[in-house]
């Protein structure tokens, strides 16, 4: 018999279907037994009744958890044993035949209840077992549905979505870099992207005018309820566009995405508003304002844009150079540029953060499309020469012509978690690592071999245990 998915049992009332399914709860009334088989479209009840009694008996020995075959009849239940609360809540299955496929040890954890009781370590150990939980298959699944969205979305506007490299060459973004040794080159390493920044402008530059990728980006800081050492951004990047045609083109994609899969929440402002970054650092004190009128209200969301920062941080590096603000392939305003040699301090960029609900979910900007202007950033920064020719292949395809060109990253995790109501982006990720920069369930990072280390020629300092 072919399998039934359990949403699709309200059409076969009257019909013999076969479930595959874990046990979600035995409940032992004697003579009768009353299971519920859950899979991943829903739940329903199994009547098990004392005959046949090779069924009933194994009906006796199954366990939460167990992944079973079951066959029965569909029923609707009598009135009085409708249960409202429960989608399926008014039909059950009479079981006539019933295979045990998988046992399970019962689990370290309820995995029946939303699980923020649960000690967040063991949760990480056995997070295979965590995420079968109601509230995280949600949050995963609404992910998906989410960068499904996206994805059509920016494909109808004439996106192309291009993958680049995970092995590369360091692009600051203001955090450290994690490294991979080369095996060939000893001594040499690759760096993990910190985002795809330097590719998304290359792509311009070779004649991709609209891109995008949805991209994983690592970055060597300390961990915390809002970032994780390795993300996601839904990065972007356009030729031929102002800072006005980026906020358009995000305001747009969220607030249909937010009609068409978010459909109780309600936003705060319409357009979104457009705040002036020295405005709200003197009325808030921080550049990622909470704009709701109730932060008690789940389904407001408060999005607002933040424009006009300037070019450079405040506070200046150790050793005495500016740094910027956003990053360093930021614009100046264009009526600014002139101000970069004489009052740095003071020219304002062509920045972009998007804020929701106080988390900053989103920057971008439009970028420097010149090599001398280029290089006059790398020197107010205090780029030595060295570093200047790191980033020699940017300022050489400067000089092949180079479009104007903007963009913007999404923190997808930051977004899911506002949407959902998490307050750790660590819930909307399957497999995230612990606030220490660990998974517990893969027991990384860990060591490696002896004879790795002598392949890369790596000698390693161990840190003593205990
Ligand atoms: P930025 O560094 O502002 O810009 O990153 C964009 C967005 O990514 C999210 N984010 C993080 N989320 C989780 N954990 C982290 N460690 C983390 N770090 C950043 C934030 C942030 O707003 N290349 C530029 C984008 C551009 O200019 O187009 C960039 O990466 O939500």
């Amino acid at each position: 018999m072919k399998r039934t998915k359990i949403k699709n049992l309200k059409e076969k009332i009257g019909d013999t279907v076969k479930l595959l399914g874990r046990i979600d709860i035995r409940r032992d009334h004697g003579k009768l037994i009353f299971l519920d088989i859950r899979d991943e479209t829903g739940k329903v009840q199994v009547v098990v009744l004392p005959k046949p009694e090779n069924v009933h008996s194994l009906a006796d020995q199954v366990r939460p958890e167990w992944i079973v075959s079951a066959e029965g009849e569909v029923k609707s239940r009598p009135d009085k044993m409708i249960n409202p609360d429960e989608p399926l809540g008014n039909i059950e299955m009479e079981l006539t035949s019933l295979e045990i496929i998988s046992e399970s040890d019962t689990p370290p954890f309820d995995l029946s209840t939303d699980g923020y009781e649960v000690n967040e370590e063991i949760r990480m150990k056995y997070r295979y077992l965590d995420i079968r939980r109601k509230r995280i298959q949600d949050n995963i699944r609404t992910r998906s549905s989410v960068n499904n969205f996206t994805r059509n979305f920016l494909i109808k506007k004439d996106f192309i979505e291009i993958e680049t490299p995970i092995l590369t060459r360091s692009t600051p973004e203001g955090a450290r870099d994690y490294v991979v040794p080369s095996r060939i080159y000893r001594g040499s390493f690759y760096a993990l992207p910190q985002s795809p920044q330097q590719y998304k402008q290359l792509l311009m530059i070779g004649g991709f005018e609209r891109y995008f990728q949805i991209a994983r980006c690592m970055r060597d800081e300390d961990t915390r309820g809002d970032r994780q050492p390795e993300f996601t951004q839904l990065d972007i990047e356009c030729s031929f566009i102002d800072r006005e045609d980026v906020m358009a083109l995000v305001e747009e994609m969220f607030t249909k995405m937010i009609t068409e899969l978010f459909p109780n929440k309600h936003m705060t402002e319409t357009p979104w508003p457009r705040l002036n970054h020295k405005d709200i650092m003197e009325k808030y004190g921080s550049d990622r304002p909470d704009i709701r009128k109730n932060p008690d209200d789940p389904n407001e969301l408060g999005f607002a844009w933040v424009v006009d920062f300037p070019l450079f941080e405040k506070e200046k590096s150790e050793l005495g150079y500016l740094m910027p603000e956003h990053h360093m392939f930021t614009a100046p305003r264009k009526e600014d540029l002139k101000k970069l040699s004489d009052a740095p301090e003071d020219v304002i960029s062509e920045q972009v953060d998007l804020t929701l609900n106080g988390f900053e979910i989103a920057g971008g900007s439009i970028r420097i499309h010149e090599a001398d202007v280029q290089k006059t950033v790398f020197d107010l920064i205090g780029f030595s020469k060295k570093q200047q020719e790191e980033f020699s292949h940017l300022l050489d395809a400067f000089s092949y012509g180079v479009p104007p060109h903007g963009g913007i990253a999404v923190g997808m995790d930051r977004l899911l978690a506002v949407l959902q109501g998490e307050s750790s982006i660590r819930e909307v990720i399957a497999f995230p690592k612990t606030g220490e920069g660990r998974d517990l369930m893969m027991d990384i990072p860990s060591e490696i071999e002896e004879g790795q280390l002598n392949e890369l020629g790596l000698k390693t300092e161990r840190k003593k245990k205990g």
